[in-house]
């Protein structure tokens, strides 16, 4: 008996109304907008407002999923946030999410993950499915990397968004929908990306607050050459395991964090241009939000056929890789 499969039932995505452009990024610190389009590719970004946290992006988001889903939130079985920059440490996100979408039936728990989690939430999400343990899980990525950026520090602050992206996953015909899911961590380059001050090795005192410790640290050129080998070989190995080639493959979407790692492993795989969507000029790097705000732009803009073959790939903290391949069925 072949198990039923999963696949996006629904897509939403919000942003804050609020754009910060390179030309005020110039006024901040020492930059150009020449250097952040030749080095990144993005030419704005949304910050949440002072009072906007981020479950409120990811209210926003899931709501416009489930309204695409025609699904109300009580036909949820769980919800599912993936997010580094949780509302508090503890309660889960998702479990304020859940309360105040009013998805009284559902489970609840976040994954902390960085810029590849929604791709791991959405394994999660799809085994659930697949398992027949759920019919509709919520998965919601959202962020507002601008409290944990150092404003001060350009080798950073000019790259990162806040912004929220949200799919519902349901049930659906064996052996469409999602077909992979390749899930990988390389824990011993986990110190080129972090957020050093607020947990248990360092917790937050007025030392670690002196260092900017409790601010977003990277080495951004090992990232950078952790990102441009490891994806190509990480949509490989989901391409394989979809039983698919690379020319089968109708739209990329790669996690959003730099237009040069995009062109460079979609040139790796032998993707045309055509094929490769790119929205980091209006977000930034939005972590964990970056992929779905990208597959609802293009769903939005009408560009998504049944039938479609669909690439997902992201990098981040960890340094984790994931990649996934689906069909796409609506
Ligand atoms: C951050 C990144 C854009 C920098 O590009 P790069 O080509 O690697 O640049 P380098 O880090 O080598 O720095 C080059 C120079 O630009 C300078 N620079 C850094 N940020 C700058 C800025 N905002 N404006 C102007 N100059 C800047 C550096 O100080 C350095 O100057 P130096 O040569 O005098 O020392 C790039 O490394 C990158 O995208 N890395 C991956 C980051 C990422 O994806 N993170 C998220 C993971 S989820």
């Amino acid at each position: 008996m072949m198990v039923r499969g999963a696949k996006l039932a629904g897509l939403g995505s919000y942003v804050p109304d609020r754009v910060l452009t390179n030309a005020d990024l110039e006024k901040m610190v020492d930059t150009t907008d020449e250097w952040i389009v030749s080095h990144t590719g993005m030419k704005e970004r949304h910050i949440a407002a002072p009072e906007q946290a981020t479950s409120d992006l990811a209210l926003m988001a899931a709501q416009r999923a489930l309204d695409d889903a025609q699904l109300s939130a009580e036909d949820l079985d769980l919800v599912i946030c993936a997010t580094v920059t949780p509302d508090h440490m503890f309660p889960s996100t998702s479990s304020i999410l859940q309360g105040r979408i009013g998805a009284t039936r559902a489970g609840a728990f976040d994954l902390l993950i960085g810029c590849t989690g929604f791709l791991y939430a959405l394994s999660v999400a799809s085994g659930y499915v697949m398992a027949g343990l759920c019919n509709h899980v919520l998965v919601v990525a959202a962020e507002t990397l601008s409290r944990i950026v150092n404003w001060e520090d350009r080798a950073t602050c000019v790259l990162f968004g806040d912004g929220a992206g949200a799919a519902v996953v349901s049930p659906a015909k064996p052996g469409h929908g999602f077909l992979s899911f390749s899930l990988w961590s390389d824990g011993l380059n986990s110190h080129y990306l972090t957020l050093p001050a607020g947990g248990s090795r360092r917790p937050v005192s007025l030392q670690e607050l002196e260092q900017k410790a409790h601010f977003l640290y990277m080495e951004g050129h090992e990232v950078f050459k952790l990102a441009v080998r490891g994806c190509p070989e990480v949509a490989e190995a989901a391409i394989k395991q979809a039983g698919l080639t690379n020319r089968d493959i109708d739209w990329a979407i790669m996690h959003q964090a730099n237009k040069r790692i995009i062109d460079a492993a979609a040139k790796r795989l032998g993707l045309p241009e055509s094929h490769v969507f790119c929205n980091v000029e209006r977000y930034g790097n939005t972590s964990a939000a970056s992929i779905p705000l990208a597959l609802d732009d293009l769903y939005r803009a009408g560009e998504l056929r049944n039938g479609q073959h669909l690439l997902l790939v992201a990098f981040g903290a960890g340094f984790s890789l994931a990649g996934s391949v689906l069909e796409w069925t609506k």
